[in-house]
């Protein structure tokens, strides 16, 4: 798709890259016959990675949203409690880890200091250590026990995006590894989640050939200069990643918010002049009733929204007709089990935050006072 087409930056066919970078990094690590993940880069023993107590993810700003998703899937595929940090935060925390633990450093360079400086310190502590990252031979995967390779193609703008899918990607990957490990992911669920896995390409080309609609969003509210993004559990890194992905390209003031935390303050500044970008995804069909229960709760937030007259732009799952009625605007997604949704999820909001940039006449691909990779601490 991204091969075929002239682009005006590089963001925007990095986001269009997604579906191939996704392809490229799951495929040749599955195999649905036999509902088994290959992740021979690891170098951790079965028995191990079977007796770990604890699992540890750090990383900084887009890398860090994907640790979060992946927290929920290694404590519900793989059932073992884990811990997100701040990269930059991780040694003022005096981390109270060591043998019998795992840290995961996810970084798309592979040279963010505070990233690669917390995975010395994990080491020095005795944690074993897995690197995620899209730079084969950079210093977090010379220095980790094992490295997962996103190979998403060379990332060149300075927002991440097709990194931080194949980061999610990756993410999965190994908790539906590890849960095959700790026998807790039954044959048949791991078939069922290869072959989602294995769809989300084609469902990523889905959303960008619907690209139409999120840029005559952007033109409604390029000029807006306040959002807030609303999300919860699986769904809330990717409300504080679109929101990231706003701020950093369009210079807006964006906000990412759990939707339940809304009522807890952030609800005061809620009326017209504050659009709303709230994911409200379910796939009926594929999830099980704590995932619907999740969905109705924020069809209910939605609903006292709007009564205070918030202006609700809406990600739901094809098909919802119940959303779309609230909603001043609603962008669909494919149908997929909650625990891949937000790999779809982030596209759509990848797209708004390219659109509104270029709408507002920004340089997209080099935001003032970024770089590529953070080198200092
Ligand atoms: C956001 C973005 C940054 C990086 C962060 C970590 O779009 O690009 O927030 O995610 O600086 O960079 P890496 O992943 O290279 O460690």
């Amino acid at each position: 798709m991204a091969e075929t087409r002239k682009f005006p930056h590089h963001l925007i066919r990095e986001i269009f890259e997604q579906p191939d970078a996704l392809r490229r990094t799951i495929a040749p690590r599955v195999s649905q016959a036999e509902g088994r993940v290959r992740l021979d880069e690891i170098h951790i023993s079965r028995e191990e990675l079977r007796a770990l107590r604890r699992i540890n993810i750090v990383a900084s700003g887009t890398s860090r949203h994907a640790g979060m998703t992946g927290q929920y899937m290694l404590q519900e595929l793989a059932g073992v409690p884990v811990d997100v940090d701040y990269a930059s935060e991780f040694e003022y925390r005096n981390p109270m880890i060591g043998r019998g633990e795992l840290s995961i450093f996810i970084t798309q360079s592979g040279e963010t200091a505070d990233t690669t400086a917390s995975q010395r310190e994990a080491r020095q502590k005795g944690s074993r250590t897995i690197a995620i990252s899209n730079v084969e031979g950079s210093t977090i995967a010379r220095e980790a026990d094992g490295f997962i390779y996103t190979d998403a193609g060379p990332e060149i703008s300075i927002a991440s995006t097709k990194a931080f899918t194949a980061q999610m990607a990756c993410l999965f990957l190994f908790a539906l590894y590890l849960g095959e490990i700790k026998e807790k992911v039954p044959k048949a669920l791991a078939q069922h989640y290869i072959r989602e896995l294995l769809a989300l390409p084609e469902k990523t080309e889905t959303i960008l050939a619907a690209s139409d609609k999120v840029e005559k969003l952007a033109e409604l509210y390029y000029r807006v200069d306040d959002f807030m993004f609303l999300g919860r559990a699986i769904h809330y890194p990717i409300a504080m990643d679109g929101a990231l992905k706003l701020k950093e390209v369009s210079y807006i003031h964006a906000e990412g918010y759990p939707t339940g935390e809304a009522k807890h303050g952030p609800n005061a500044m809620i009326d017209f002049r504050l659009p709303l970008v709230l994911i409200a995804t379910c796939d009926r069909n594929n999830n099980d009733a704590g995932s619907v229960a999740r969905y109705q709760q924020s069809v209910s937030n939605m609903e006292g929204f709007k009564k205070q007259g918030a202006t609700l732009i809406a990600l739901a799952t094809e098909g919802d007709t119940i959303v779309p009625k609230i909603a001043n605007h609603t962008i669909f997604i494919p149908a997929v089990p909650e625990l891949l949704s937000p790999i779809l999820e982030i596209v759509p909001l990848q797209l708004f935050a390219y659109y509104v940039a270029a709408k507002r006449g920004l340089d997209v691909d080099h935001p003032r006072n970024l770089v590529k990779a953070v080198t200092l601490e």
